[in-house]
């Protein structure tokens, strides 16, 4: 719509007042005065990146950011791994094109983006019953799977989530049109998991409904099932004919090895089930502005992996045509060279580690605070976040009070505790719990 920059204000009226005239000058309502925007309502900001924003506006030295997951060292810097920074020179040095990618992205990054998720031995992989497409990153991934879901899963519109789930699960499939369910998963008096709970609401759900399962490190609990209960788990999927959806954004950060972290997907797979795979690049490789990620549909075999390819292309193509070459150069550089490869595992080791060691820290200073809490889950709990179980209106008074910013829901980011700040954090936690 042109600008109008409006009429001058112009005389309207004299009023005659003794022997002064006074002269109103009015302005006239504009000539156009809807605009095509007036029905927008403000809507709320976002639970975890609008976290960020409010830190950014506190001007306290002592302010925390535990919103979002992201890893920081132990200054507290955002920290850029050793192999990226050597991938980025490597790739520079080949003075490589700019043209487009592939619909479904890089190549040599999709193939061992699978490598990764499924491992060397895997029966899909040598038998080429996957599709591996590159997203941008694990929203990305997220969004066309359940876009892929939406039009191609005839059979169901109903996607199981974890109570709780990453809080962007929900608006990705129902944006998509999916029909959003849940399932018990975290059991609050114990601040573990629920696993009787899930087994129950698992043993009901109707057949060839979806079940979102978190990989390792569940966002935003820290609770993940136990190698044996993942068992019970597959078995029982596979009784009710569910679809897996399997969100993997965390591979290496729940125990620092990246095997370890893919045990349960890899199990699936080996009980028969054809899963979907969401991964991201973001935490592992501490890619998070490059946005680099994949996703992986499992087929019955290599004549229905074209045809899935052939319908994830154009799904692709109309929402961002193919995605960026950057991050997926640098994760395909650091997966295909030995040395970086090797630099890298030692980096996600040394990473979970560190959050481990600031997990023991943070119960210590709280018992030394005096809290007569049990605190035993803040070491319990796996990957970057810490479900505390602080109520809203404690986590209001850490914010206010002490200028600790962290989601709603008590979740802390672990990869934001140091050894410099974890004292005033305990601090923190107990004044608000006593
Ligand atoms: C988080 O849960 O904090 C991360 O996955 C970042 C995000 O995008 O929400």
């Amino acid at each position: 719509m042109p600008s109008n920059p409006g009429p001058s204000p112009r005389q309207t009226s004299a009023v005659c007042s003794g022997d002064f005239v006074l002269l109103l000058f009015v302005s006239p309502p504009p000539i156009c005065c809807s605009s095509w925007w007036g029905g927008v309502q403000m809507g709320p900001p976002d639970p975890i990146l609008g976290v960020s924003e409010a830190f950014k506006r506190d001007t306290s030295p002592k302010k925390m950011n535990l919103g979002v997951g992201a890893y920081r060292d132990d200054h507290g810097k955002p920290f850029v791994l050793d192999c990226v920074r050597k991938a980025e020179a490597l790739i520079s040095s080949k003075q490589l094109d700019k043209e487009y990618l592939a619909i479904g992205g890089l190549g040599d990054f999709t193939k061992s983006c699978a490598l990764l998720a499924l491992g060397a031995d895997s029966e899909v992989l040598k038998s080429g019953r996957n599709i591996t497409v590159q997203t941008i990153s694990g929203t990305g991934s997220l969004c066309i799977g359940a876009n892929f879901l939406s039009r191609f899963h005839s059979a169901s519109r109903d996607v199981y989530l974890p109570k709780p789930s990453w809080g962007n699960h929900t608006p990705i499939f129902r944006d998509a049109g999916m029909q959003l369910k849940a399932y018990r998963y975290y059991d609050p008096s114990t601040c573990g998991f629920d696993f009787n709970g899930a087994l129950d609401d698992i043993s009901k759900m109707p057949e060839k409904s979806v079940i979102m399962l978190h990989a390792c490190a569940h966002n935003p609990t820290g609770v993940d099932p136990k190698p044996e209960q993942w068992k019970e788990i597959a078995d029982l999927v596979k009784k009710r004919d569910l679809l897996v959806f399997f969100d993997m954004a965390y591979q290496g950060f729940a125990s620092g090895d990246i095997d370890r972290d893919a045990w349960a997907v890899r199990h699936f797979i080996e009980q028969g089930h054809n899963i979907v795979l969401s991964q991201s690049f973001a935490k592992n490789m501490g890619l998070y502005g490059e946005r680099v990620g994949g996703f992986t549909v499992v087929c019955n075999d290599a004549e229905e992996v074209k045809r899935v390819e052939s319908q994830l292309k154009i799904l692709i193509r109309p929402i961002y045509s193919n995605p960026p070459m950057n991050g997926a150069r640098i994760a395909a550089t650091i997966l295909n060279t030995p040395d970086l490869y090797k630099i890298w595992l030692g980096e996600v080791h040394g990473m979970a580690n560190r959050i481990i060691k600031m997990r023991e820290q943070l119960a210590a200073n709280l018992k030394s605070e005096g809290s007569t809490h049990n605190w035993q889950h803040v070491i319990d709990q796996i990957g970057m976040f810490c479900f505390t179980g602080l109520k809203p209106e404690q986590v209001e008074r850490l914010t206010k009070e002490f200028s600790v910013y962290m989601t709603k829901d008590g979740r802390i980011s672990m990869a934001g505790v140091t050894s410099g700040n974890v004292g005033y954090l305990a601090h923190g936690i107990h004044a608000v719990t006593k």
